[in-house]
């Protein structure tokens, strides 16, 4: 059986001729395992620290700043930019997280700025004007580097017994991410060394268990091999795996089908010979005795001729059985199909056995349910009819009778060939199809068979893709059942 490959996997293991080894498959799986999930780790981690990292800032700057607020509205900075402490405080700031400090007054105006390069200028920017309602912004420009954020100085006014809040200016603060950014590729590099490392790890691991993996496998191949080098022919074993089981099964009963064909082809070759010895030391002896008497008598010199006759007659048939047998053994080229006349040929067939019959007083009857006409071989037909009705008068008794019954129906025709015989043993009916095998062989010696007749037959029902069934009771009658089909079934490809 051959399973198709879609046109894509063919190409890619024609064009990658590892991809077909299941080695390099389980490798690459394990690799894919072990590696994929370590990168997806990696690149979570880093991209979370960032995150996290910038938050935090973001959060302890913009709380330092909301106290610097209230110390600029106590100093009251807005209007007077001149106080030492705020101005240290805020340098201080600005040094400390690396970053500037802009304060922008209830105008817009920038009142204090730690670069003093834009002061006495006007900032509006929409996070300003956020911040001027109320909200504290906060944006992370990651290309630059820094984080800016606004925070509102605000004054709480009491408006009855409420209290109310106004903002007054704004803080805007940047501040670098230089730190982190550092903090980030110590990681990264760290991170990747460790993913190289583990790379490695998984590497080996994934080698060694490849190479474990496949070995049974390999011990399979190296099985058969040493059994195809003729090494031993014990069955396989690898029991490591259910696959390798099922594999070395299948293997070991193709063996054994092997060894029965191999057992029947010498034994068939034991019984050819045998078969035709026979003949052959007859006629010697039969030769011998003539040559060994110097005067023989004219009457004992025909009747050994007619026995030496006998026996080359009894070769030729020996020998044309078998080469049927192996014409048979081809292919069903050999058949040639044409429409036959079933009645016409069992009565013809019928009508050359009836002086056999007579001679034993055997009564052969024809009973024809319908006329039936069907694509078969004329030749082998009329074989297996000759064969079959041949040896329901042959292994018959004396006074005994042989009825052939036709039928059909849409698909087959059946042909029942009973006989009120001396019948064969059940274990027997299992083999009577095989070559050469004789029930009783003193008995089929003296009836003259060789054995060959049903393997013959069987043979032939077969590549008429017919079938052939036996029914006996020993010493009342044997029934032999064919049954074909009507038209001719060409066989298909074996896959
Ligand atoms: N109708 C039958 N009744 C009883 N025994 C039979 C019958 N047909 C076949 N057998 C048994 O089966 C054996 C095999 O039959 P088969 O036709 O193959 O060989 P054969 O008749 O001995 O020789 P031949 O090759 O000449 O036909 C016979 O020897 C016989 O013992
Ligand atoms: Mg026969």
């Amino acid at each position: 059986m051959h399973f198709e490959k879609n046109d894509l996997s063919r190409k890619l293991m024609r064009a990658f001729p590892a991809l077909r080894s299941l080695k390099v498959y389980i490798f690459c799986l394990m690799l894919v395992i072990g590696i994929v999930p370590s990168i997806i780790m990696r690149l979570g981690i880093l991209e979370n620290y960032e995150e996290r990292a910038v938050s935090l800032r973001a959060s302890e700057v913009t709380t330092q700043y909301k106290i610097i607020a209230n110390h600029l509205l106590n100093y009251n900075y807005l209007q007077d930019t001149t106080s030492e402490v705020i101005n240290a405080e805020l340098e201080q700031m600005s040094n400390l997280y690396d970053g500037r400090v802009l304060i922008i007054n209830g105008n817009f105006r920038i009142v204090k700025d730690t670069y003093a390069m834009s002061e006495g200028k006007t900032m509006i920017s929409e996070e300003v004007i956020k911040c001027f309602k109320g909200e504290s912004t906060t944006r992370h420009d990651r290309n630059n580097g820094y984080i800016e954020m606004t925070i509102p100085i605000v004054e709480q006014v009491e408006a009855g017994i409420q209290e109310d809040a106004r903002v007054l200016g704004v803080i805007l603060a940047s501040v670098s991410t230089d730190s982190i950014v550092t903090t980030m590729s110590i990681l990264n590099r760290k991170a990747l060394i460790l993913s190289v490392v583990m790379g490695i790890v998984i590497l080996g691991i994934v080698l060694f268990f490849s190479h474990i993996l496949i070995k049974p496998f390999n011990r399979v191949t190296q099985a058969i091999s040493e059994v195809k080098d003729g090494y031993t022919d014990k069955a396989v074993s690898v029991p490591d795996y259910v696959e390798t089981e099922h594999i070395v099964d299948a293997f070991n009963q193709l063996l054994g089908r092997m060894r029965v064909i191999n057992d029947s082809r010498q034994e068939f070759v034991a019984n050819v010979s045998h078969e035709l010895k026979t003949p052959m030391t007859s006629i010697k002896v039969l030769a011998d005795s003539l040559n060994q008497q110097p005067d023989v008598p004219v009457e004992l010199y025909r009747e050994f001729m007619q026995d030496i006759t006998e026996e080359i007659e009894r070769e030729n048939n020996i020998i044309n059985d078998l080469l049927a047998l192996v014409k048979m053994d081809k292919t069903e080229a050999e058949l040639s199909v044409s429409a036959v006349d079933i009645n016409n040929l069992l009565e013809t067939t019928m009508k050359r056995l009836r002086p056999i019959a007579r001679k034993r007083d055997v009564e052969v009857v024809f009973e024809s349910m319908r006329p039936v006409t069907a694509e078969v071989d004329e030749v082998k037909m009329s074989q297996i009819f000759t064969n079959l009705v041949e040896n329901a008068i042959k292994y018959n008794k004396e006074h005994g009778w042989v009825k052939v019954v036709l039928d059909a129906d849409h698909q087959f025709f059946t042909v029942d060939i009973s006989d009120s015989g001396i019948g064969i043993k059940e274990e027997d009916c299992d083999h009577i199809f095989e070559r050469f095998y004789r029930v009783d062989k003193s008995h089929s010696r003296e009836i003259g068979g060789t054995g060959l007749g049903l393997a013959i037959t069987r043979s032939a029902v077969l590549l008429h893709r017919g079938s052939i069934k036996v029914s006996s009771v020993e010493g009342e009658g044997t029934c032999f059942t064919v049954k074909i089909p009507l038209s001719y079934i060409k066989s298909g490809g074996n896959s």
